[in-house]
């Protein structure tokens, strides 16, 4: 098996090599153009990357190409770039793009491996023809088809694939990296074989020529009696989609929305609402809970008044006090009665049986007395208003309604607000560095970072319902809060909202610095044109509804600069919402770049096309690229 080390670094070397030898090309709006943000590493069309690493895509099975995004996404399958490259779109646009890849027709490259010698080949010759009844192991072909070509609409073909992506394939599955939706078959049968058998069976199968335009068969040979052992999932089953509002609570279901209680209260990949999800503090992990209807781990045997006590003052029903990453400190100020809708929403949802998990928390974070202490200091229950959960009395039912879902159930300021040494929001407006992946949240109040002062209503809505504006693109967290939840919004609460915003009191811009006169750039300006350029433009311009303009872009001049390097390293696309359905994605660079170039092109971007702000340096590079990198 190569060793972790090659891993990385053979692509890296190899990577820079193929991308810079793409050609300018004209934008299309079509599938393919989004898929640039694959085909970096997946090769042109999907035909897999050169030097053997980086799978083939093109005319697989579409359902198993489906499924392994899926896993990719949800953390069944272990591959940091793609799980964070995915981690916005919505099984939509997945099963787009797999039916993209799967309608491509283009040949094989030849293999090209040394194969070993003749006794390892006939070993695993006989492997994939016969399997080993001895061992238990059924032939390769009784489910990958006679011909190892693959079986529609789920079974990928096994020839054409370089040894060491088989033998490291293989390898996952031993070590629980790589995995499906149960019963996955391919664990069990990979269980099953030796270190000595992996070794032999990826390297005949990769010596063995793939037919021209090979194809999935249509059928699978008729299933031998150790094949029938072994039982696989069927990828015809529809995903759990998120929480529809098809649901005898469509009040609760709007709100549970806008509070983003599901996405939360639901571990990656796991079942909604049962919890589980790790959430970073400054002083360990907590895990949320499983808000549920079951009796035992859930919320099944509270009172509405129990729910409004956790939500209204942070007390479990048991009378357990409640960590603050349970942000109530906003939903303090969320009415009864929309606390009562919630309630009777999250009842009729199905009970989740899991039990919740410990928190993992430093010591003195970890008692209850801490926790008190920080109350006290920190916390103090909103008055109970049955109805409107008033903030601000001001007689403008519009203005109202803005400020309680903005300070109330969206919560915006736990991001937004600057936290203290204690993690408590200090009330001041110069937004805040999130703990864990240390995005940093602009502050609202100022025009500089987030402020929304200068937009109109409806920029300001289209933001908050779609996910971006011809202004800025949320990404990163505030992909999320839209995704699941302000995409939502009815048209009179993001104007209420968009409102409220506008309102907010603001702070005098700092004075923009640049770099001084007369540094060099010339270094980020060629890394520029040859990695960027031909989705920003060379005037750094963008293009309308597919790549944000560099220029004049505020997100690119903020003082703070973790927001550039997220995205320079990680790519991404912007999030999937009803109101842009297949966004356009932006390659990641962590591989192809090291941290100077990164730093280079960065530090270019911000001081050319008339842009000013300071220099982005190698070590914020290497230290957002350590907190992400697996
Ligand atoms: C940074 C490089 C990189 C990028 C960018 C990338 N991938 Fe991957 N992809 C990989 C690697 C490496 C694997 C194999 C991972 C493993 O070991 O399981 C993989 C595996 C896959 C697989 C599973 C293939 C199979 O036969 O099982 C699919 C499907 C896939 N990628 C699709 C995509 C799509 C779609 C995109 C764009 C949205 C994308 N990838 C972007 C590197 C990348
Ligand atoms: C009982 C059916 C079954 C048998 C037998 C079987 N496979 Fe698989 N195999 C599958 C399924 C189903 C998948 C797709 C799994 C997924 O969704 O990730 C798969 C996927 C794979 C993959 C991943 C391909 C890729 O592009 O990432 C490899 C490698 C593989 N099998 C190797 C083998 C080898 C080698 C054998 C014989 C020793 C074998 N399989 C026998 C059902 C089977
Ligand atoms: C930012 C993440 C986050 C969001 C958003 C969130 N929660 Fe939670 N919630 C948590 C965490 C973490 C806990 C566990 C706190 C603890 O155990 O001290 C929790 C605990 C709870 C509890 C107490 C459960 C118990 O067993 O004591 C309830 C009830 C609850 N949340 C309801 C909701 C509702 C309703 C929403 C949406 C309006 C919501 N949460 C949104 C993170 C979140
Ligand atoms: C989980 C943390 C989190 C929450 C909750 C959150 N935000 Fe954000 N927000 C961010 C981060 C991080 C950014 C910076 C990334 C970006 O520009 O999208 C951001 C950016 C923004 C921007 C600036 C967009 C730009 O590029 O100019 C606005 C406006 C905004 N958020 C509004 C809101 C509103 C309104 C809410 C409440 C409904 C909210 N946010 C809740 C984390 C959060
Ligand atoms: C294949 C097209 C493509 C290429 C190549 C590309 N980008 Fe992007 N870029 C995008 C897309 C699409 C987005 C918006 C997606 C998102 O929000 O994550 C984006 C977003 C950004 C942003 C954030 C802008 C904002 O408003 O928040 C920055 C900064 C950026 N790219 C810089 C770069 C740099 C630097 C390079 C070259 C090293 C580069 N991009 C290469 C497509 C591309």
């Amino acid at each position: 098996m190569i060793s972790r080390l090659l891993r990385w670094l053979i692509p890296v070397l190899l990577l820079s090599v193929c991308i810079s030898a793409q050609a300018a090309r004209a934008f299309e709006d079509t599938m393919a153009q989004r898929a640039r943000a694959c085909t970096g590493c997946h090769g042109e069309q999907g035909r897999a990357g050169p030097d053997g690493y980086y799978p083939r895509l093109a005319g697989k099975p579409a359902a198993y190409l489906y499924q392994q995004l899926l896993s990719f996404r949800d953390g069944r399958r272990q591959y940091a770039p793609m799980a964070a490259l995915l981690s916005n779109l919505d099984d939509n646009y997945l099963r787009a793009i797999a039916d993209y890849f799967s309608a491509l027709s283009v040949p094989y490259a030849a293999a090209k491996t040394a194969p070993p010698n003749a006794t390892i080949l006939g070993h695993g010759r006989k492997l994939a023809m016969e399997g080993n009844p001895a061992q238990r192991v059924p032939a390769c072909t009784q489910c990958h088809g006679d011909k190892l070509t693959g079986v529609n609409p789920d079974i990928p073909g096994l020839l054409g694939l370089p040894p060491d992506y088989i033998n490291a394939q293989l390898g996952n599955w031993r070590t629980g990296r790589r995995g499906t939706a149960a019963p996955d078959c391919m664990a069990a049968v990979a269980k099953r074989l030796t270190e000595t058998d992996i070794h032999a069976v990826s390297h005949w199968l990769s010596s063995q020529p793939v037919p021209l335009h090979a194809r999935a068969a249509d059928q699978k040979p008729p299933p031998g009696p150790i094949a029938l052992e072994v039982q696989c999932a069927a990828f015809t089953r529809v995903e759990a989609s998120p929480v529809t509002l098809a649901t005898a609570e469509p009040r609760g279901a709007y709100l549970a929305r806008l509070g983003n209680c599901a996405h939360c209260h639901t571990a990656r990949g796991g079942m909604p609402y049962a919890g589980g999800r790790a959430i970073d503090t400054p002083f360990g992990v907590v895990f949320s809970s499983n808000i549920s209807p079951d009796p035992l781990h859930g919320i099944g045997t509270w009172s509405s008044e129990d729910f409004w006590r956790a939500l209204h003052h942070g007390e479990s029903k048991d009378g357990r006090l409640l960590y603050p990453a349970f942000p109530y400190t906003s939903f303090t100020h969320i009415s009864r009665a929309d606390s009562d809708a919630l309630f009777a929403y999250l009842n009729t949802l199905p009970a989740q049986p899991r039990a919740n998990q410990a928190h993992a928390l430093r010591w003195p974070f970890s008692t209850q007395i801490a926790l008190r202490v920080w109350r006290l200091l920190f916390f103090s229950a909103a008055p109970a208003t049955a109805e409107s959960g008033n903030l601000t009395p001001t007689g403008n039912q519009q203005f109202q309604r803005g400020e309680y879902l903005v300070q109330g159930l969206g919560h915006c300021m736990e991001c937004h607000g600057a936290r203290n040494g204690l993690g408590a929001l200090s009330g001041s407006a110069l937004g805040g560095v999130l703990s864990g992946d240390a995005w940093f949240a602009p502050s609202l109040h100022d025009t500089a970072q987030a402020s929304v002062a200068t937009w109109s209503v409806e920029d300001i809505a289209r933001f908050l319902q779609t996910g971006g504006n011809e202004k800025a693109i949320a990404q990163g967290p505030m992909s999320d809060v839209i995704q699941h939840g302000t995409q939502f919004l009815t048209d009179a609460d993001a104007l209420a909202m968009a409102l409220y915003l506008k309102s907010l009191p603001q702070t005098p811009p700092p004075v923009a610095r640049g770099v001084p006169a007369g540094t060099n750039l010339s270094a980020g300006a060629k890394l520029y044109e040859t990695h960027c350029a031909d989705c920003h433009g060379l005037q750094g311009q963008g293009r309308a509804k597919a790549y944000p303009a560099l220029a004049g872009n505020r997100a690119v001049l903020m003082a703070k600069s973790n927001n550039l390097i997220h995205t320079v390293l990680q790519g991404g696309f912007a999030a999937t919402t009803q109101g842009n359905p297949r966004p356009f994605g932006m390659p990641p660079f962590m591989l192809q770049l090291n941290d100077r170039q990164i730093a280079d092109v960065l530090t270019y971007v911000r001081n050319a096309w008339g842009n000013h702000a300071a220099a982005v340096s190698e070590f914020d590079i290497n230290a957002l690229r350590r907190s992400q990198t697996p």
